[in-house]
């Protein structure tokens, strides 16, 4: 991909997804298919793009916003209406054509066979074909998303759209007082490269262009009162370490400190406590919720900015993305905030301390790193580097506690995922020298760096950075067969290597333990 042509940055508003309704009691309908109409931003012509759709929000890019409620099971049918198999889509270089469709509903806590797993675990439709999975929705509220989740194909049908937002709700959310309605928005961050004669869309590992729901580089009119945002990186590799700065409008008020930001959920819920923070590091797959309060901003404009290396953390050899979006924040407010910021927000689906989890789990130690194949990121067990067609060799049993402790052996951070739990960060050690074999010198590693606040609460995808060793916690409820991967796209498709080492693993739970 050459260098993207440039459209003029901040002129577009940015888009909300359409609200899916149901199609039947208790049913939706998902449709994935080619679209042509998606103008990434107004003065281009559109392009061809993927997306999901509903029998009522069709949409010519990611998805509608599926949203979900404790208590209320619902089936969400997919169906593949993408071009028979043979038939490229894109010129992006994919193992195959045969244009597969799934949808992993990802942090939801669904029986197995409606995960949404890549093949050969799970179901991959043929195009024109159906299947419905069930989702119990036995969880608290979380910012889930939805995506397809092919096998080696994943990145090339998730980076031209197959993404899209399933906030789950439950009651005891609404009583937080956190902002709502218009004052709640969902931002999916991305980066994008496009042609320059034609603006087509270029899968790259890193677009030079950032896209929020499906816009690049729009703008948000907003008032000076507390916003909800819920961002989700759904980059294919793109970290993001995200800060406000402030640009043009009125400078010089409120002693010119940038709004507040309070982080109040992740992954999969509520932080018991919230954590007010100055920049947000997020990795592909993670979510948060931050409120930004920008009472007292009147007039001004403040840029979403970002100063992650690409690859992350280093050496940065990809275009950097200093700035995502603006907030135009207006004169006045509409109608009093009411909205609030509780001490507490105490809502997660495994209420334990985190001394009673570590209490009865047992240690499982995994790894991350480059084997035989050079720039080619595997996963394994704490022995050896696996691919994905190797036999099981995590299989926890059901209702256990398990802490994985991940040793990143590499030169770069990945974002490891686990499907059907919820989890919880503990903490990382950096490892100054490691052996041949790729194990850490025990004298060389250093003391306990616990999680920080903001990366203490319910989660399902964990930032491993480079010579660290991160743990998690969690306990396995939901039995079958699903995966754990890195969730780069590019890693868990095996990008380089046309799909014959992907960063991707069976996760068994339900057997015997080992
Ligand atoms: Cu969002 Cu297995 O992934
Ligand atoms: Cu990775």
């Amino acid at each position: 991909c050459a260098p993207s042509p440039t459209p003029p940055f901040f002129m577009d508003e940015a888009q909300q997804p359409p609200l899916a309704e149901m199609d039947g009691p208790d049913h939706y309908t998902v449709t994935a298919a080619v679209h042509y109409t998606h103008r990434f931003a107004s003065s281009w012509p559109p392009v061809k793009t993927l997306a999901y759709s509903t029998a009522n929000a069709s949409t010519d890019y990611s998805g509608p916003e599926i949203v979900t409620r404790e208590g209320h099971p619902v089936d969400v049918k997919i169906v593949n209406a993408l071009p028979p198999a043979g038939t490229p889509i894109f010129p992006f270089g994919q193992p195959n054509n045969d244009n597969p469709a799934n949808l992993h509903h990802h942090g939801g806590l669904q029986p197995a066979p409606s995960d949404g797993v890549p093949a050969p675990l799970g179901v991959e439709l043929p195009p024109g074909d159906s299947y419905t999975n069930h989702y119990p929705n036995d969880q608290a509220a979380a910012p889930l998303f939805y995506h397809t989740h092919t096998d080696k194909l994943t990145g090339y049908q998730a980076y031209p759209g197959l993404v899209g937002f399933s906030p789950h709700t439950d009651e005891r959310e609404r009583h937080f007082g956190l902002p709502s309605g218009e004052f709640s928005k969902e931002y999916e961050l991305q980066d994008k490269s496009f042609a320059p004669a034609t603006k087509q869309l270029c899968y790259t590992n890193f677009g030079d262009l950032p896209v929020i729901n499906g816009t690049i580089a729009p703008k948000q009119q907003v008032e000076p009162r507390r916003y909800l945002f819920t961002l989700l990186n759904s980059s294919a590799n793109r970290f993001y370490h995200l800060s406000l700065r402030q640009v043009g409008g009125h400078r010089g008020n409120h002693h010119g400190l940038p709004p507040r930001m309070t982080v109040v959920a992740s992954d999969d819920g509520y932080l018991h406590h919230p954590a007010q923070v100055d920049d947000l590091l997020i990795a592909p797959g993670e979510r948060y919720r931050v409120v930004i309060d920008f009472t007292g901003h009147h007039t001004q404009q403040w840029v979403l900015a970002n100063d992650a290396p690409a690859p992350y953390p280093g050496p940065n050899t990809a275009p950097r993305i200093p700035q995502l979006m603006r907030f135009d924040i207006g004169t006045d407010v509409t109608s009093p905030d009411h909205s609030r910021i509780p001490g507490t927000l105490d809502e997660t689906n495994n209420r334990e301390p985190l001394s009673a989890k570590l209490r009865e789990a047992r240690l499982r130690t995994v790894q991350a790193g480059v084997g035989d194949v050079p720039g080619a990121p595997q996963l394994g067990d704490k022995d050896r580097l696996l691919n994905y067609e190797d036999p099981p060799t995590e299989t926890p049993q059901l209702n256990s506690w398990e802490v994985w402790a991940i040793r990143n052996h590499g030169a770069n951070a990945h974002p490891i995922h686990l499907h059907l739990l919820e989890m919880q960060l503990v903490g990382r050690w950096h490892v100054g020298q490691w052996d041949d074999n790729g194990k850490p010198v025990p004298s060389s590693i250093g003391p306990f760096e616990p999680a920080p606040a903001y990366e203490s609460g319910p989660k399902d995808v964990f930032i491993a950075p480079p010579d660290y060793i991160t743990a998690w916690v969690g306990k396995f409820t939901v039995p079958g067969t699903a995966v754990w991967h890195c969730h780069i796209l590019p890693h868990e498709d095996g990008t380089t290597t046309n799909g014959k080492i992907e960063m991707m693993r069976p996760l068994v739970i339900g057997s015997e333990p080992q």
